[in-house]
């Protein structure tokens, strides 16, 4: 571990400060000599001077490296060093080509970081996203640089016997003292953060395939011994996702062989290196037995979104880090598309696309109104990896769909097209991707609102709609109007108006979808318009309107935006009970259930028995039994809105208020339909043999939440027969989908038998380190009775399966706690906050990535409510003293007390 500087002024990184680099390095080769303890790598470069810039030193990155040796053409040469910066001077004033060799080594076994190249389980691997290929050489680490790269491995045979890196394998032999080589040939150019390397003892699944054009690929994922069989569906996967982009996007695989590796020790998701994507093992292994429909349906997403890197983001990358969500939020928009176009009907994607929408609402719009709030390409960071967030990810995904839903799904290929035509083999920026799409199609409404729509691209902050409608009888007219606002937000204090895309329907009194015809129009269309709305506030005419319709509003989420739709609980209920658009009627019935919640949590004295009322179960009710509606849509509309959520809705936070409120809402509507649980259960629980379609994981999801429901109501009423059903099905269960929701009926619950049912679990899957992640957050995240969780987490500290240094590890029970448990952790007596601080500075010294990310469990800080708020700011604070902190935790913080 390197020491750090001192507390000192922290390195602003802007964006508006970028200049083309000084250098270009054409060609790269490396050779490793892979060793645990000190890895030899020997990197021999060809340079040359980029003209069309001031002449400057060649200033290589580098970081924990150790230099042995700098050779200049072949000869000796001068250098220094400028921090960890190696700083040559005296080169070529020309064009021409030069050669450098730099030898260097590094320990991967002290690499507890998993940046640059580290060991996992005895294992050789490498993450280079962002910064971390300075980890490795000496370099011009900057998505700018392009360079080709052939590399070659030397290892021990019997420890190490796969090498794989980039490209091709076009040699391997042995060596003297039981070692071996291979090397590989990258046919494409690359910039530094996507290469790879992986070096062990695994074993690979294997597929050919043949493409649309006749041409065979390779396609391989690799696991340690032991987890082959797990590791089909990541392969089906993949083969599913060769064949949708070739057929949505016209995108072919331009690789021989496409390579997946997965390991138990990754600070993120997954990597998209080039031809060698690397897993966190999280998102490659599953069989029915180990994995539940939530991870399979993880699994084929992550699987297709590095997948879809390959053209967006490594065919065309990035000029600078400040266009990160180029590639990210255009690759989340396409696996998300990706596992839309997998469903079978209209009913599963609008699932999908719920189940997105509440992650950016849940997760994304907290960080828009917090203190790390900035816009999809950010003007500026201390760390940047700091900006893998929801905002870049899934906010950024949102803009690229509306761009999609502004020049239609034909119009959008072509752009996609136009922008592959322009710059394939570039790296380039957010402004070079709109301007393609918007040039495909020069009359659609992004191209006429470009300049004003790339707003979203450059302010932060979630904007507010606001709609009201106004009927006129007389004129049989209806005229709805559109407002918008936005909050100032860190940095950005006034906003401009955005193009916000309004899809919309009008519902007449029998629930059927109006035919409308706006003012000035010679003839009404059916269904569901497109309204673009670009000024602060605007008028819609409708006409011919023979009553007062109910007006849809965003229907399919259309835009990343709050609504305020003025609707009274009438329509909302018409709209649940009739909306054409499934999206819309989740929405709906979210919305009664936030009146609600916010009402109770608002209202005076202890929260009260009973806060959902007649109509309001009467609706759920019909949803739950209704005839022909989907399980996994009835599951989501079920599902009370979180208690984050809840918290967005309130200026002032009160968690233990909100957790209160919420439980009781779920008790109520637990014994309320207790009759239509059990049916439910009853209905949806056997489903034959195990398959994770969205269908039969729908009524997996069902079956789960009425079980729990049904445990919720016995525990009230004191009944021993549910949590009796559900601990026998925990042990029968055929699946781990079935298997783990009887068990987390039973915690959830609280029921007694939760203790054996845990043990038992922990025995019979002790050898899986996957579900003994789900095993602590199960616990770490149950709801707090009395305060008994944190207690129960600091003993989970102290299993002997916990390991701080495994990010998947340190997440079960770290975060599941301080990030997905708001009433355990949030606590009067500041004892979450002091569990947090520890937390933070024990991670920052092994993890900073991890480490900054736990650390924006405070991010909301200034909403809570006293006690919590001066608790939770005297956390914050203790964490800023520290002298030593990462770059990484010491930016969240500082801006959490901005
Ligand atoms: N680029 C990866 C992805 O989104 C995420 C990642 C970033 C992984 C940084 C590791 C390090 O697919
Ligand atoms: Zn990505």
């Amino acid at each position: 571990m390197q020491l750090r500087e001192a507390a000192g002024p922290a390195m602003v990184i802007r964006r508006e400060d970028y200049t083309p680099p000084p250098f270009w390095i054409d060609r790269i080769e490396l050779t490793f000599d892979l060793d645990p303890t000190k890895t030899r790598v020997l990197n021999k470069m060809s340079l040359r001077r980029n003209t069309e810039v001031p002449a400057q030193p060649l200033r290589l990155d580098g970081e924990d490296l150790n230099l042995a040796r700098v050779v200049l053409n072949g000869g000796g040469c001068s250098f220094k060093m400028d921090g960890e910066a190696l700083v040559l001077g005296n080169l070529p004033e020309g064009p021409e080509p030069f050669e450098l060799e730099i030898f260097t080594t590094c320990s991967p076994e002290k690499n507890t970081q998993l940046s640059g190249l580290y060991l996992s389980q005895g294992d050789f691997f490498t993450q280079c996203e962002a910064e971390g290929f300075r980890r490795i050489t000496y370099f011009l680490d900057r998505p700018d640089v392009m360079a080709s790269y052939t590399v070659t491995l030397r290892a021990d045979k019997d420890k190490y016997p796969v090498l794989l890196s980039n490209g091709n394998l076009v040699e391997q032999g042995e060596l003297a003292d039981n070692r071996h080589f291979a090397k590989w040939v990258d046919p494409h150019r690359k910039p530094s953060y996507l290469f790879a390397l992986v070096a062990g003892r695994l074993i690979s699944r294997e597929q050919r395939i043949l493409t649309r054009s006749g041409k065979e690929h390779l396609l391989q994922v690799y696991v340690r011994p032991g987890d082959m069989d797990k590791t089909e569906h990541a392969m089906n996967s993949l083969i599913a996702s060769v064949v949708w982009d070739e057929a949505r996007f016209g995108l072919p695989l331009d690789l021989e062989r496409f390579m997946i590796v997965a390991t138990s020790d990754f600070n993120m998701g997954a990597m998209e290196n080039k031809g060698l994507n690397i897993f966190n093992t999280k998102y490659v292994l599953a069989n029915s037995a180990t994995a539940t429909d939530t991870d399979f349906a993880n699994i084929e997403s992550v699987v297709g979104h590095e997948y879809f890197h390959n053209w967006t983001g490594n065919r065309i990358t990035c000029r600078d880090w400040f266009q990160l969500s180029l590639k990210e939020g255009l690759t989340v928009f396409r696996d998300q598309e990706f596992s839309m176009d997998l469903c079978a009907d209209a009913s599963a994607r609008a699932v999908k696309r719920i189940e997105d929408v509440r992650v950016l609402r849940t997760m994304q719009f907290p960080e828009d109104a917090g203190p790390m709030a900035h816009p999809v390409r950010p003007d500026q960071y201390v760390e940047i990896n700091n900006f893998y967030t929801v905002t870049v990810y899934e906010k950024g995904a949102e803009v690229v769909r509306m761009m999609q839903t502004l020049v239609g799904r034909e119009g959008f290929r072509q752009g996609m097209d136009l922008y592959f035509q322009r710059h394939d083999g570039q790296a380039v920026t957010c402004d070079d991707f709109a301007q393609a799409i918007a040039d495909a199609d020069p009359d659609s409404a992004l191209a006429r609102h470009l300049p004003q729509f790339k707003r979203w691209y450059s302010q932060s902050g979630t904007p507010r709609l606001q709609a009201s409608g106004r009927y006129d009888a007389a004129e049989r007219r209806y005229t709805l109007t559109l407002s918008q606002s936005c909050p100032a937000t860190p940095g950005q204090s006034e906003k401009q108006p955005f193009v916000i895309p309004v899809a919309l329907g009008l519902l007449d009194a029998q629930g059927q979808d109006l035919a409308l015809r706006l003012q000035g129009e010679a003839q009404a269309s059916g269904g569901t318009r497109l309204l673009v709305l670009t000024q602060a506030s605007e008028s819609f005419v409708f006409e011919d309107i023979d009553a007062e319709p109910v007006p849809s509003l965003l229907r399919g989420f259309s835009a990343p935006v709050i609504v305020d739709n003025g609707l009274t609980d009438d329509q909302l209920l018409h709209l649940l009970a009739h909306d054409s658009d499934a999206f819309n009627r989740w929405e709906a019935g979210q919305q009664l259930a936030l009146r609600r919640a916010v009402q109770a949590v608002r209202a005076e004295g202890s929260v009260g028995a009973a806060p959902l009322d007649e109509a309001f179960i009467g609706a759920m009710r019909a949803v739950l039994c209704h005839p022909t509606l989907d399980a996994a849509l009835k599951e989501l509309v079920l599902t009370l809105p979180a208690e984050t959520y809840i918290a967005e809705q309130l200026d002032v936070v009160d968690p233990q208020r909100i957790h209160a409120v919420r439980e009781t809402m779920r008790e109520q509507l637990a014994g309320a339909l207790q009759a239509d649980w059990a049916w439910a259960y009853e209905q949806h629980k056997d489903n034959g043999a195990y398959r994770p379609d969205p269908v039969s994981s729908g009524r997996r999801a069902l079956a789960g939440m009425a079980l729990t429901m049904l445990c919720i109501a016995a525990r009230d009423t004191g009944d021993a027969v549910w949590p009796g059903k559900a601990y026998q099905r925990f042990k029968d269960a055929g699946n781990m989908t079935d298997r783990f929701n009887a068990l987390s009926a039973l915690v959830v619950s609280g029921q007694p038998l939760a203790r054996d049912a845990l043990a038992r679990f922990h025995a019979m899957f002790q050898d899986e380190a996957l579900v003994i992640d789900k095993w602590f957050a199960l616990q770490a995240g149950a709801p707090d009775r009395g305060g008994n969780v944190l207690p129960a987490v600091r003993q989970l500290m102290t299993h002997p399966d916990f390991n701080l240094k495994n990010p998947n590890r340190a997440r079960s029970v770290i975060f599941s706690f301080c990030s997905a448990n708001p009433a355990g952790f949030h606590r009067s007596d500041a004892a979450g906050y002091v569990f947090w601080s520890e937390r933070v500075l024990e991670l920052d010294a092994i993890n900073p990535q991890v480490a900054a990310r736990l650390a924006r469990a405070l991010d909301r800080w200034k909403k809570l409510a006293e006690p919590y708020r001066s608790a939770a700011r005297e956390a914050i604070a203790r964490v800023a003293a520290k002298s030593d902190l990462s770059a990484d935790v010491r930016e969240v913080v500082t801006r959490a007390l901005a």
